[in-house]
């Protein structure tokens, strides 16, 4: 058996996690920063960083505190993500993997999310088509084995979880824009306005989301007495089908023996709802509590990384750009 610890400070959230053989959670302990970040109605990243600073070791001692026997790597997040909270993270898991002659392994933020559906104790399964729909990206993700990525198709403009969170401010829902929009939705009508299902007819695998966010804003403008509940529903349907449509194609095109949804948007009801009933293979989704950013996932892509032999070492700078595929 060997155990990981797993850290994730990309942006708001300060996760550590102990991961056992790679798919079973031993602890995952995460401090959201939601409240200190929702007055200023989007993350401050100077913020950001020194919360994590306060609370990385606390929390790395309490997570430690429950495991019994020994901890055999280190995995952290190296990026994308906010430089100044990355650096956190990778600082905290080097001294760590030093201080305990650990191997210390790298984890692209995504390719944790990629991981998050194989956490409750079944190994992870490839090949699989990927639906990765965060607050940063919306790709459609062809995973031929573990690590082995091609991307399909992506956002050119907004990521689906940006537009949540444009389009709450314009509602005057508080941040994340995500779940407000969802709970507004639900007293809405999704047919009350038709906004636009961007790239619909493109020929590729593409979103685009910034027209959609405008829409949004137009009909705000010219109609200020529109019912938010009904502009909520009708922009989380427009946003929603899009994602459904495309990934429909994809599969279509690639034949993928299942499907991974993953990533903070993959919470969203209506978009679970809508691919298990409409896409004919297995949809593999994370629990609810997985979707948004942890670092369990981070302990799972970790484990896989290193079983297939990709450690880093204490040279380790962190990437706020850094590229999956
Ligand atoms: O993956 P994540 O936690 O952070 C990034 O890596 O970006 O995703 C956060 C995004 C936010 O934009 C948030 O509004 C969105 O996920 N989100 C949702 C829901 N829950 C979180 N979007 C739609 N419906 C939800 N229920
Ligand atoms: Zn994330």
């Amino acid at each position: 058996m060997s155990r990981v610890l797993a850290i994730e400070t990309s942006c708001d959230e300060t996760g550590v996690a102990v991961i056992e053989d790679g798919c079973r959670i031993v602890t995952n302990e995460l401090a959201s920063q939601i409240d200190v970040h929702a007055a200023f109605g989007g993350v401050v990243p100077e913020i950001a960083s020194r919360r994590h600073t306060e609370i990385i070791s606390q929390m790395a001692q309490r997570a430690l505190g429950t495991v019994e026997g020994r901890i055999d790597a280190v995995a952290v997040t190296a990026g994308p993500g906010l430089m100044g909270s990355l650096l956190v993270g990778v600082c905290f898991a080097k001294a760590f993997a030093h201080a305990r002659a650990l191997p210390l392994i790298p984890v692209h933020h995504i390719e944790g999310h990629l991981f998050s559906p194989f956490l409750e104790g079944q190994p992870p399964a490839f090949p699989a088509l990927a639906l990765i729909v965060s607050g940063g990206h919306t790709q459609l993700v062809y995973c031929r084995a573990a690590h082995e990525y091609e991307l399909l198709g992506a956002t050119r403009d907004d990521a689906v979880g940006e537009s949540f969170d444009k389009v709450a401010r314009l509602l005057g829902l508080s941040y994340p824009g995500g779940p407000s929009i969802q709970r507004a939705a639900a007293g809405g009508n999704p047919e009350a306005f038709k906004f636009p299902r961007g790239m619909a007819h493109s020929d590729d695998l593409d979103f685009s989301y910034s027209g959609l966010k405008t829409a949004v804003l137009y009909t705000l403008r010219d109609n200020p007495s529109a019912n938010p509940a009904d502009l909520a529903a009708s922009f989380q349907a427009a946003a929603i089908d899009i994602l459904v449509s495309k990934t429909k194609i994809a599969l279509a095109r690639t034949q993928a023996p299942r499907l991974l949804v993953v990533g903070g948007v993959a919470a969203n009801k209506l978009l679970r709802d809508r691919l298990m009933a409409e896409i004919p293979v297995p949809v593999m989704v994370p629990p609810f509590s997985l979707c948004t950013d942890n670092a369990a996932m981070i302990g799972a892509a970790g484990h896989s990384r290193w079983t297939h032999g990709h450690v880093g070492n204490l040279r380790l700078t962190p990437n706020p750009g850094l590229f999956l595929v």
